[in-house]
């Protein structure tokens, strides 16, 4: 084994209806990650009541951290300054260890009620949320923000790096696409040497990172040393400690299939059996697609299971992956 590259730094990228207490913790344990998000919390015009901060957070109950010790951030969404920063402020309270802001988020209902994505816009809204929410926490508490290229014009992420530095943003991930780019492939790495000319703070490169090799290309390209992981962390769970171990090697079926079950009942534990046949299902689909290649009867296995509607039922058909 390699050494580890300890200069690397790698985050759980922040996703919506994915990317949960649950599966922060599990990502925790798997290891790799130097920090995870909470899902977006949606700011409106009002401070966020504690109750939606501890659903969204539950970390805030030991200490903003996983069970197993990393540092999750708050992810707030919204157009509105002053509720934004009461809200952050109050996670910040109640124990966030640092900030996030969603300034990507292409959802249509998002959009339409101004958060996410449409800010990209507008840097001079982006730079007054990102100083608003930095002055109302405390000096040592770390605000960052997510930004895609652009709405629709990729130009623009080099305005809106220079926004949220200018607000006080301690860190800015872009995610490589614009909005109107959603989620297609390619994503445009090329772009973040040129955000890098223009910004000081560290700059994390995000989008399409699904491998080892497309790390090493994603390194070479943007010269970045912060990386977050979406889907690709999902499709192989071990990639992030693989990248950190400089270790080329392919997902190991035979190591990832445990967690599944593992998953189901944590799942089960923490919210519901029904939620947690779901949220397995989810997963399901994406491993199968990762190994179905190597290992074809997974997708037959995945047709199956998707269909089943009893959780009990479920969950025997999974026990198959215990060691
Ligand atoms: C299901 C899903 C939900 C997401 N939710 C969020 C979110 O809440 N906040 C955010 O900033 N980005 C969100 N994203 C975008 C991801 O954080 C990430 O930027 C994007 O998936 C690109 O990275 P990837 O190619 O590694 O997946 C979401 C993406 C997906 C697929």
């Amino acid at each position: 084994m390699n050494s580890p590259q300890k200069s690397v730094k790698i985050y759980l990228a922040p996703m919506e209806g994915v990317v949960d207490w649950v599966t922060r913790d599990m990502y925790s344990r798997i290891g790799g990650f130097d920090q995870m998000v909470t899902e977006f919390i949606r700011v409106t015009d009002r401070v966020v009541v504690d109750e939606v901060l501890y659903r969204y957070m539950p970390e805030l109950k030991t200490g903003g951290r996983t069970l197993t010790g990393t540092v999750v951030l708050a992810q707030f969404l919204g157009g509105q300054p002053q509720p934004l920063a009461d809200s952050a402020a109050r996670a910040v309270e109640l124990g966030a260890l640092g900030i996030d802001l969603n300034f990507g988020c292409p959802a249509k209902t998002v959009n339409r009620h101004d958060g996410g994505a449409t800010l990209l816009k507008f840097p001079d809204r982006i730079e007054n949320i990102v100083a608003t929410v930095r002055k109302n926490v405390p000096a040592h508490v770390p605000v960052s923000a997510k930004i895609r290229l652009g709405f629709d014009d990729p130009k623009m992420c080099l305005i809106n790096a220079q926004a949220a530095e200018a607000g006080g943003a301690h860190r800015l991930t872009v995610h490589c696409r614009t909005k109107t780019d959603m989620y297609k492939p390619p994503a445009y790495w090329e772009w973040i040497p040129q955000i890098k000319e223009k910004v000081k703070i560290p700059v994390v490169a995000n989008g399409e990172i699904w491998s080892y090799k497309d790390y090493a290309k994603c390194a070479l390209i943007t010269g970045c040393d912060q990386f977050m992981l979406g889907r690709g962390a999902m499709a192989d769970p071990f990639l992030a400690s693989r990248i950190k171990n400089k270790d080329e090697s392919l997902p190991d079926w035979e190591i990832v299939k445990n967690w599944l079950p593992y998953f189901f009942d944590a799942s089960a534990d923490y919210v519901s059996p029904h939620f947690a046949q779901a949220r397995s299902k989810q997963w399901l689909r994406q491993l199968s697609l990762t190994f179905g290649e190597a290992y074809p009867w997974l997708l037959s296995f995945f047709n199956e299971v998707k269909v089943i509607t009893d959780p009990n039922l479920f969950k025997e058909k999974i026990a198959v992956f215990k060691n």
